[in-house]
């Protein structure tokens, strides 16, 4: 059995897998095995059913890596009339028993890694790198979703005059909705589900339809560890499908989400119209994303950050850099160091160990990029393309675009493509506005020696999540909560100290004594 690498609380997390050989090399040969596994073991092994769905590798489309069962209509009902019974007799559950079955799930999770990160490689295009983390990072949010109910559900005395005894009790709310995205199939899924689950709610999760087979996996996990079933249920849809029914249901309790902003809108609009009551939606989008690099920055340092924040995971993070402004004394040299240190980065096939950036998700996300990539090509602005291999994968190679002005974007480039902007020293206010007046609020990175310039620039920037000289992407659980603000997201910040409270309902109880 391969050591999972452990992060310690609170520390950076750090690049190194902790991997030997012969680690890897055991990991090489359950990746040939996994494709009968994955076969054999997903919801409905069928490929002749009407409702199956096959699953491609995003590195090899020839590659079925799965299939799945496509939930219709009466599938929502169904699981929602389920959530709706389990709720009766689960909310009565103790925080006690809810926080101790987390931590199982937790263990069996680490124990179910090797599997978890080979399907991540294999269904998402994960790099073994990405992958691990997203087992971590799963695994932290379990730990940490436990620890939070404990200490937050626990009754609150309040003071009252004599004779009067006041406390604070929270529970959990009904049926929540949660509806995650392919890029982050384990951590950002495990991170919803634990959450509202940790807050006494019963869940139905929507995975992305590109990535069901880690979430059953999970879900099983969840089970395993003693969920009863219809605590917590798994459901593929299309977002169609759950929009006309589960989101009509005036049982719905809170809806977690994580997506574009426009689907948030969607859900949003839908929520409101039904019948029923005013519930929360949290929900974390898009963003364009900046980092301002003065001149006074530590080139081999910025150099390594930008890559990382920009490439890693193929550009497709929701916290990742799209637009580098850099001042004008030291953009040639900053290029020449990044250009130098991309051309010994690998793109490829992540099931090969020395791939630093996978696939993009399918062809659409791929074709759509190639596009936007091609514009500027046209007009002469592309500074930096690295090459792609021979493969039929959904590969696009990393690129550095030059822009004039912010407003050149007009939406999330969610891929491996940097944009870059000079600037002048006397400009910095400007470049503030122009970043807060994308409406995105999600990250924004600064580099500089100055102490003054990197305080000035983080009080005015309305973003969610500031990273000064670093790198500005995974976000550690419980040490850095995540999440923006404005177009960015509703709040409250996954792994924060908030995020339970808005799962959950106050209730005050006065006893005349
Ligand atoms: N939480 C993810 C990150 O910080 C999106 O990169």
């Amino acid at each position: 059995k391969i050591p999972l690498p452990r992060r310690i609380f609170g520390t950076q997390r750090k690049n190194s897998l902790g991997l030997n050989l012969e680690s890897i090399n055991t990991l090489q040969i359950l990746s040939k095995k996994m494709k009968v596994m994955l076969s054999a073991t997903v919801v409905n092994p069928e490929p002749d059913d009407e409702r199956s769905q096959a699953i491609y590798n995003p590195a090899d489309p020839d590659d079925i890596v799965g299939y799945y069962w496509l939930a219709k209509r009466h599938d929502c009902h169904h699981a929602f009339d389920a959530s709706r019974e389990a709720w009766k007799t689960w909310r009565f559950s103790d925080v006690e028993d809810r926080a101790t079955l987390l931590e199982t799930t937790a263990k069996l999770y680490e124990e179910s890694y090797e599997e978890l990160i080979l399907i991540a490689m294999r269904e998402a295009g994960k790099t073994l790198n990405n992958a691990l983390s997203e087992v971590r990072e799963a695994v932290d949010f379990l730990r940490y979703y436990a620890n939070q109910a404990r200490q937050l559900f626990e009754p609150t005395s309040l003071p009252g005059v004599t004779g009067e005894e006041n406390s604070l009790h929270l529970e959990g709310k009904g049926p929540v909705l949660c509806i995650s995205p392919w890029n982050f199939p384990l951590a950002i899924f495990t991170g919803q589900v634990s959450a509202a689950l940790a807050a006494g709610n019963t869940v139905i999760a929507k995975p992305s339809t590109f990535t069901p087979l880690i979430a059953s996996k999970a879900i099983e996990l969840f089970h395993k560890a003693g969920f009863p079933q219809q605590v917590v249920q798994v459901l593929t849809a299309k977002a169609k499908t759950v929009e006309s029914t589960i989101l009509n249901e005036s049982a719905l309790r809170a809806v977690m989400f994580t997506g574009s902003s426009l689907a948030a809108r969607q859900i949003n609009r839908k929520i409101a119209e039904r019948d029923g009551p005013i519930i929360p939606v949290i929900a974390e989008t898009g963003g364009q994303n900046a980092m301002i690099v003065d001149s006074s920055a530590l080139t081999e340092q910025v150099t390594r950050d930008i890559v990382q924040s920009a490439f890693d995971s193929a550009g497709q993070r929701c916290s990742a850099l799209r637009i580098l402004f850099i001042q004008e004394d030291v953009k040639e040299k900053t290029l020449e160091t990044l250009t130098g240190y991309l051309d010994t980065y690998q793109l490829g096939d992540p099931l090969d160990w020395e791939t630093d950036i996978g696939p993009v998700i399918d062809a659409k996300s791929c074709s759509d990029l190639l596009m936007h990539i091609e514009r500027f090509k046209q007009q002469g602005r592309v500074l930096y393309q690295g090459t792609i291999p021979e493969s039929k994968g959904h590969f696009v190679p990393p690129t550095i675009i030059e822009l004039e002005d912010i407003n050149e974007l007009y939406e999330e480039v969610f891929g491996p493509v940097l944009h870059v902007i000079s600037f002048k020293a006397e400009e910095i206010d400007q470049i503030i506005d122009q970043i807060n007046q994308t409406g995105f609020g999600l990250t924004l990175g600064v580099h500089s020696r100055i102490n003054q310039f990197c305080e000035t620039v983080a009080r005015r920037a309305q973003v969610g999540n500031i990273y000064i000289n670093r790198n500005m992407i995974g976000a550690t659980v419980g040490s850095q909560p995540f999440g923006g603000q404005d177009l960015s997201g509703t709040g409250p910040k996954a792994g924060g100290p908030h995020y339970l409270l808005r799962l959950a309902n106050e209730k005050t109880i006065s006893v005349n004594t």
